[in-house]
């Protein structure tokens, strides 16, 4: 895939449509997809060693800038950079000159002042590492480790690294997503994953107060009933109910939410009998999945967090290969611009 200046990717792909950035899913299509994947699962086999470090990211400084709670997320990109060989600085927003009304702009010149490569950023605010990606020094890649409400990419991916490994592809899978969809920037990109590796089915499963408006344009069908959404699933994916997101009273109760839409045995055993079960986490037993689902036989949800480190490794050697080709391009158009005197 190339990307022109119209193109959506303009931003996250080189102009012949390597990653330089990874901000979204949106616009990626199923060979880049595919592409992250297969790299993922060439480093499955580093986590495995006795001595758990390739040499990709040697010399290079890393920075995770988590303006928002995380444990799985951050930790597993410190993780997949230091496997990397890479030098992590993990900035510690609380007491950071954030903290003294510093702006995100200028911590960011600060950070680069630094010689800085690449930065892992979470933000509640959607879209803020779009802004960073926009203004940022060239050479230096931006990875989206969750903003607002609008995508977490590389959970879409470890998610879809997870399926491909329990049940070997995405043709004829039916899939569902269950509960807090209306703030849920997971769900926004695993949508944009399934549809774009071939599902068959994409259901979403939630009361009408947690989905957003016109949620089929997404690419899914809805479901309000439980039991009819679960019929038939290979996978069936719960979320969080993010209270810290919720204005307003979506729920009656989160008792009358675990009744409902809960993942219990019961409602386990209308799915197809080898039909796995994932969540982002974190988890909150009793109130999104009973403890005996989420620690049953069909549940990947710490393969999902294992995955992690090779989906990240995957992302974060691609982008900086991606800048590297292209800083080389720059340099040979210049070069080329010289020799014809027009430089
Ligand atoms: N899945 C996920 O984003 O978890 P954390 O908030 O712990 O990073």
């Amino acid at each position: 895939m190339t990307a022109n200046a119209a193109s959506p990717n303009h931003l996250q792909l080189t102009r012949d449509g390597q990653l330089r950035h990874f901000l979204t899913l949106d616009g990626l299509g199923r060979e880049l997809l595919t592409d992250i994947l297969d790299t993922a699962d060439s480093f499955i086999e580093v986590g495995e060693r006795s001595i758990k470090k390739v040499p990709l990211l040697r010399g290079r400084t890393v920075v995770n800038l988590f303006f928002e709670a995380s444990t799985r997320t951050r930790s597993t990109f410190e993780l997949a950079a230091k496997r990397l060989s890479a030098d992590v600085l993990n900035l510690d927003i609380n007491t950071s000159a954030t903290s003294k009304g510093e702006s995100l702009s200028d911590t960011l010149l600060n950070l680069e002042a630094m010689a800085s490569d690449m930065f892992v950023v979470r933000h509640a605010q959607s879209g803020a590492p779009h802004f960073i990606a926009q203004s940022v020094t060239p050479g230096v890649a931006i990875i989206n480790a969750g903003d607002g409400r609008h995508a977490h990419p590389t959970q879409a991916m470890l998610d879809m690294l997870t399926i491909r490994q329990h049940k070997g592809g995405f043709e004829g899978l039916k899939v569902a997503i269950v509960g807090d969809i209306l703030h849920s920037r997971v769900a926004r990109s695993q949508i944009r994953a399934l549809n774009e590796l071939g599902a068959e089915q994409i259901r979403v499963i939630a009361p009408g107060t947690l989905l957003p408006r016109d949620v089929e344009s997404l690419g899914c069908t809805v479901e309000y009933d439980m039991a009819r959404g679960m019929k038939d699933l290979d996978v069936v994916i719960m979320l969080r109910l993010q209270k810290e997101r919720m204005e307003g009273a979506l729920l009656p109760s989160e008792r009358e939410f675990y009744r409902l839409y809960g993942l219990s045995q019961d409602k386990l055993a209308l799915a197809h009998p080898e039909c796995i079960v994932m969540h982002p986490g974190p988890i909150n037993r009793g109130v999104e999945i009973e403890s005996a689902v989420a620690d049953g036989p069909q549940s990947v949800i710490l393969n999902q967090v294992t995955n992690g480190i090779a989906i990240r490794m995957a992302v974060m050697s691609m982008a900086m290969g991606g800048q590297v080709a292209e800083r080389q391009q720059k340099l040979n158009e210049l070069s080329g611009l010289n020799e014809r005197g027009l430089a």
